[in-house]
């Protein structure tokens, strides 16, 4: 254990899949095992995009219902929810004020949004709400309340964490030396994963596997995986083959030697190889799941493990914001 602080938020947005998992949560599992972790659901980053309170509130069951089933080590995080935090809304509103209004036109889902209006010929700010625009001033704040080193995120959230790092710099050099530098850790790059239909895993595309999902759904999933026409008998390459590629993720070295070879040396079917496909993934889920079914049908449990993680989140977060009072208000 080195005393690094480690940080990260999960924006509860439903059951992640396979690419949000290796891209963003495994990292934060794996650190927490040997780190001080703060780890919440950031049901408020929801806000911009989700209007509906029991969405919110079930997504973010789901989410923490996760975590935990996935193994983050709960003796060194403190799990909680983001909006059970108020310090959050005090140090976003203060970090307002040294924020450049021309870092948040360079944010990427905003620039994203903007492009997208001026292509169709509308307002450039059209849909756009204040929540998306000053969405990585929260974030920052996030990062920057709990004094946090290490930050582990999917490689689209990486600007979030440099503009963290850019607007804690604005504050140290108008109040002086206050906020550490945290630093984002990138998940290895497993590559581009791919997704039922062979492109990229993405929601957006609607061809990918949730990661706890019933069995039979996911073996609904693995069935539909597009795969051209060779027949059984005819030898096929693995690293063209989206099967191959998933197996990979999941199997062992010498499982996935053995499979690499039955593909080349032909006389397996897509068929066969989707049902060991599945029946991979199926026994390396099988404990998470049954983990998440058991919490997801017990929300009090849930409940007691994120009240605790706020309290603890809050006793750091009281200090940080008296911190900032002084320099800013002077009280
Ligand atoms: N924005 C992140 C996402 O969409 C979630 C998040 C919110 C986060 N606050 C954070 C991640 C702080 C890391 C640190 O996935």
């Amino acid at each position: 254990m080195d005393d690094k602080i480690v940080l990260t938020g999960i924006k509860p947005t439903g059951m992640p899949h396979i690419g949000n998992y290796l891209g963003a949560f495994k990292p934060s599992i794996d650190l927490s095992q040997n780190h001080k972790t703060f780890m919440f659901i950031a049901d408020l980053h929801a806000l911009n995009a989700v209007h509906d309170a029991k969405v919110v509130k079930q997504h973010s069951y789901e989410a923490a219902a996760f975590m935990i089933a996935m193994g983050v080590n709960l003796e060194n995080t403190a799990l909680f929810r983001q909006s059970d935090v108020n310090e959050i809304y005090q140090l976003t509103e203060f970090l307002m004020n040294v924020t450049p209004k021309g870092l948040m036109n360079r944010a990427h889902s905003y620039k994203a949004m903007v492009e997208k209006n001026t292509e169709a010929g509308i307002d450039i700010d059209s849909g756009v709400n204040m929540g998306l625009y000053t969405y990585p001033i929260l974030m920052a704040a996030d990062i920057l309340l709990y004094n946090s080193d290490l930050v582990p995120v999917g490689k689209d959230q990486k600007q979030h964490v440099e503009f963290a790092r850019d607007i804690a710099g604005y504050f140290n050099n108008i109040y002086g030396e206050t906020f550490k530098m945290p630093e984002p850790v990138i998940g290895e790059d497993c590559g581009i994963i791919p997704g039922l239909d062979g492109r990229k895993m993405s929601k957006s595309y609607d061809n990918t596997i949730p990661l706890l999902c019933p069995s039979n759904e996911l073996k609904k999933k693995i069935m539909r995986i597009i795969t051209d026409s060779k027949t059984p008998e005819e030898p096929k390459n693995p690293d063209e083959s989206t099967i191959f590629q998933i197996y990979k993720l999941f199997a062992n070295n010498d499982e996935v030697a053995a499979l690499r070879k039955r593909f080349l040396d032909g006389g397996l079917g897509y068929g066969t190889a989707k049902t060991i496909l599945f029946e991979k993934i199926d026994s390396v889920l099988s404990a998470p799941r049954k983990e998440y079914e058991r919490l997801m049908a017990n929300p009090a449990e849930i409940d007691k493990i994120l009240e605790h993680g706020a309290e603890q989140a809050k006793r750091v977060a009281a200090k940080t914001i008296t911190k900032i009072k002084k320099k800013m208000l002077g009280i």
